[in-house]
């Protein structure tokens, strides 16, 4: 990996960046806390807001696309928010107004096309968004001018290494720190490569294939485990031809996207908030509507099968080329989980979910997730000491977790540490308790569900 000689001039932006303050009411820097009460059981129907992954692709191809696109349903979360910012400094004109009670946002882009984008003025933000620095790298590393792609303290310690690399090997220069985030990227012509990513990521596989778009050839991407494909279901949307060939994924540099019209599903991965919640707790019967069942992250629901949950799966309809429909979560039993490294790529985002279900009064254990240490927090260490504040009895591992727990939680205080799946598992956790529990840094859910406590009030008895 090249790393920068000028060392100075990166401490420099990294230091620029480490106090930055943050205009976007989204992202204000106030740390609020919640207190948790126990419930009894969480009841009732809602839909969740727009998938994450879908949004921050929709927004991205859009821009890439000749013409103006809508995308409804997009995500009102601060990392979705971060990729609009981003693309508006590359010259992109996007509006947006909040609908449905301020619960969705309706985007309007007008693309510039392919390998178009302008130089921006001012460093891009990505906030606390690894998918947003990610896939953009992979555009900008085509595009012709300098750009510099920073973060917040989070994801100035997430590795870039995996994109960088497979990156120089298509011709771009890219510098950073160690592989750590600012990145620089100077953009060039680029040639599609065969590549094999060491890890199975999205959003590696999602860069390669942006970067690839704009590359002279074919690129190919083996995949050796399946990760989500909302890219590909995306660019289909936007008329370009992605195959898949077992286990190759193909695409041709230059094609044109064309502007369409989009709604985001629900995300699954906030859904799975209330389908762990109705596992746990005796009563519950949560009805998640409008939510997405793309197949490659629905494996959690498997997972609360195998705890005694009553799970009902019922494929509405299709948006985007991504299945749509309603989850039915009904308690029945709780019962002890065991998670393999196989099933890890499909749930990475659930597991700490999944750690709060045992929390519940049951087991889980999960290995080959060391993945969970290059999240928003180190999710392995972080998951453990908050569950731990809870009452819980959890044992850290390398490469996972094991939750053992007898009975109900006591509660207690602990901290989102920044992170918003652990503000969403330890709130989830803490219903479960017999006393109410405090936590701080609970606006780390505004990153991917600004209405999560609503919600909650909502659903619980
Ligand atoms: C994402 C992919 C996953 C996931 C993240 C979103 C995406 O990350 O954890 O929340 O949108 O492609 P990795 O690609 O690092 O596994």
């Amino acid at each position: 990996m090249h790393v920068r000689s000028d060392y100075d001039t990166l401490a420099h932006l990294r230091g620029q960046t480490r106090g930055l303050m943050y205009s976007s009411p989204m992202r204000a820097n106030v740390s609020t806390t919640v207190t948790v009460k126990p419930a009894r059981s969480l009841r009732g129907h809602l839909e969740v807001p727009g998938d994450k992954s879908i949004s921050h692709r929709y927004a991205i191809l859009a821009s890439l696309a000749e013409g103006t696109s809508t995308i409804a349903g997009y995500s009102t979360g601060a990392d979705c928010l971060a990729t609009l910012d981003c693309l508006r400094a590359l010259g992109v004109t996007i509006e947006h107004e909040t609908v449905n009670n301020n619960t969705d946002l309706a985007v309007t882009v007008h693309g510039l096309g392919l390998g178009v984008f302008k130089p921006p003025t001012r460093q891009l933000d990505a906030g606390n968004s690894g998918t947003t620095m990610r896939l953009l790298a992979g555009v900008l590393a085509a595009h012709s001018f300098e750009t510099t792609v920073t973060g917040d303290a989070s994801l100035r310690r997430r590795p870039m290494g995996r994109v960088i690399e497979p990156l120089q090997r298509m011709g771009a220069i890219l510098e950073s720190f160690d592989g750590l985030p600012p990145l620089i990227i100077r953009g060039t012509r680029l040639q599609g490569i065969d590549y094999t990513p060491p890890v199975p990521s999205a959003q590696v596989k999602s860069t390669i294939i942006l970067a690839g778009l704009h590359a002279s050839g074919s690129t190919r991407i083996r995949e050796l485990t399946q990760t989500r494909d909302h890219t590909e279901r995306a660019l289909t949307a936007f008329g370009v031809d992605v195959y898949r060939d077992d286990d190759v994924i193909t695409i041709t540099g230059g094609t044109h996207l064309q502007a369409t019209n989009l709604s985001v599903p629900g995300d699954p991965s906030a859904a799975a908030a209330w389908a762990v919640g109705a596992t746990a707790l005796p009563g519950s019967d949560v009805e998640i509507n409008g939510v997405g069942l793309n197949p490659t992250r629905t494996a959690f629901l498997e997972v609360l099968r195998r705890a005694g949950a009553h799970i009902d799966l019922r494929v509405t309809g299709t948006l985007g080329g991504e299945p749509v429909g309603t989850i039915r979560v009904r308690h029945r039993n709780l019962l002890p989980i065991v998670i393999t490294p196989a099933e890890v790529p499909s749930l990475i985002d659930e597991l700490p979910l999944l750690a709060a279900l045992a929390a519940h009064g049951t087991s889980m254990e999960v290995s080959g997730a060391s993945e969970l240490r290059h999240k928003e927090s180190d999710r392995i260490t972080m998951l453990a000491t908050g569950l731990r504040q809870l009452g819980a009895t959890v044992e850290e591992r390398a490469d996972g977790i094991r939750v053992e727990q007898k009975g109900p939680l006591t509660g207690g205080t602990t901290d989102a540490f920044g992170d918003h799946r652990l503000a969403m598992a330890l709130t989830i956790a803490a219903l479960g308790a017999q006393n109410s529990s405090v936590i701080t840094g609970s606006e780390a859910v505004n990153v991917s569900y600004p209405g999560f406590f609503t919600a909650l009030d909502s659903l619980r008895h």
